[in-house]
């Protein structure tokens, strides 16, 4: 196992009616700025409970963050919070609104453009506290120090991370995602599943309790996921499922293990590219990024094979093919498509995707640093 370090100070607040609680988690007298998105807070009810639970405190509202959010969007929430002197936000959504309130958080206090947050990777030294009320079990957002913010003018999408955007606390009642249209359920499925196997599907390091955390997520998402899709309103279902996108990127299962992450790099290009929802991307690249990367990756898809499909029987190679399916049909079982045909994108993107990789210095992913933009061309001819 590798030397590391592990920090996660984020209360979570799980399960039904937990709304109610969040007064007692924000500092007496905090000026508050709610930021919430396109409007599903106003029609499933989660807006009353969040307005109910702050009954007393002085709230500003900001919302009309994005899927995917935006630059743009986010630095009027900023010169917002600025001038109205708001010392807490508390992020009401999925994950974009979750990554775009860590942004403005950051934004606030930065001195210089914001954006070389994320096109720099200028180091955040202080962030105005948050909170976070989850509506779309996914992105993991809610228990970790990632953002990725998409800027419009020029399509890119990029990230940034940093302790000082853990949110104060995050509240998960499953019964706020009941409203979530299939598409998103199921893309929450594919992106949490993905999560957990940038972080396993790399090489042995002898950290079993990683290993067999890993895989427990991705047992718990196989069986979970066709009663969730099966009866949208089943809360023990949809509690297992949004404990699991949780537990899937708040950083204790990559402890002391080598991370992969290059399917990731690769999709959110496609999503700056062509909008292709982020779980979509991930389904089209993932199957072809371990099918290239076999070799290398050959000790833990037998593993995978084993132990989360049960493949025993037949040569290594045949047992790696079968578990790669497996993961495909997976991701089309729950509903998402894997092609990049599916989706009406050509190959043409790859030049694009190249070029800027190359200009990035993105030239060397994944867990060997051996991702190169070739290998990036050869896994997104396979994504046809
Ligand atoms: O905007 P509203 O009206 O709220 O609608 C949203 C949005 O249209 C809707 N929605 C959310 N909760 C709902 C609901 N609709 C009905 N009922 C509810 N309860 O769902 C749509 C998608 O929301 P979004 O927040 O974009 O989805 P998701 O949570 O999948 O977040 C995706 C973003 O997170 C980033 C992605 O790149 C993408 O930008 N990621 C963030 C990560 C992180 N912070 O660690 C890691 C991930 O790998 C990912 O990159
Ligand atoms: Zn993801």
């Amino acid at each position: 196992m590798e030397n590391f370090a592990f920090y996660n100070p984020v209360k979570i607040l799980f399960g039904k009616g937990q709304i109610a609680n969040i007064a007692a988690e924000i500092p007496a007298k905090a000026k508050i700025l709610l930021t919430y998105g396109g409007g599903s807070i106003k029609t499933n009810g989660v807006y009353e409970q969040v307005k109910a639970a702050l009954t007393g405190f002085e709230v500003l509202e900001f919302g009309g963050i994005e899927a995917n959010p935006h630059l743009e969007t986010l630095l009027k929430a900023v010169e917002i919070a600025r001038s109205q002197q708001v010392d807490f936000l508390l992020a009401v959504g999925g994950g974009s609104v979750l990554d775009g309130t860590k942004f403005i958080a950051a934004a606030i206090p930065f001195e210089g453009d914001p954006w070389d947050i994320l096109a720099k990777q200028a180091p955040v030294t202080a962030a105005v506290p948050f909170g976070a009320v989850l509506t779309l079990p996914a992105t993991g957002s809610e228990m970790n120090t990632n953002s990725v913010v998409t800027k419009w003018e020029t399509q890119e999408k990029l990230f940034f991370a940093s302790p000082l955007v853990f949110p104060k606390f995050s509240v998960l009642d499953p019964e706020t995602t009941f409203s979530l249209p299939i598409r998103q359920v199921s893309n929450g499925i594919v992106d949490a599943y993905t999560h957990v196997m940038e972080q396993y599907l790399t090489y042995p390091v002898n950290a079993p309790l990683q290993d067999r955390m890993a895989e427990s997520i991705l047992q718990t998402l196989i069986a979970e996921a066709p009663k969730t899709l099966a009866n949208l309103h089943d809360y023990e279902s949809r509690a297992n499922v949004m404990w699991c996108a949780t537990m899937a990127l708040n950083g204790l299962i990559g402890v002391g293990v080598p991370q992969d992450w290059a399917t990731h790099m690769i999709g959110h290009e496609l999503t700056a590219l062509h909008g292709i929802d982020h779980a979509q991307t991930l389904a089209i690249v993932l199957p072809n990024m371990l099918d290239v990367k076999r070799d290398r990756k050959r000790q833990k898809l037998l593993q995978y094979a084993e132990r989360v499909w049960g493949l025993v029987d037949g040569t290594e190679e045949s047992r790696i093919d079968q578990a790669i399916a497996k993961t495909r049909d997976f991701f089309e079982s729950v509903g998402v498509k894997t092609h990049l045909s599916d989706y009406g994108v050509g190959l043409d993107v790859i030049p694009t995707i190249i070029d800027r990789f190359e200009k990035r210095g993105f030239v060397a992913l994944g867990e060997n640093l051996d991702v190169t933009p070739q290998v990036v061309e050869k896994v997104l001819t396979l994504c046809a």
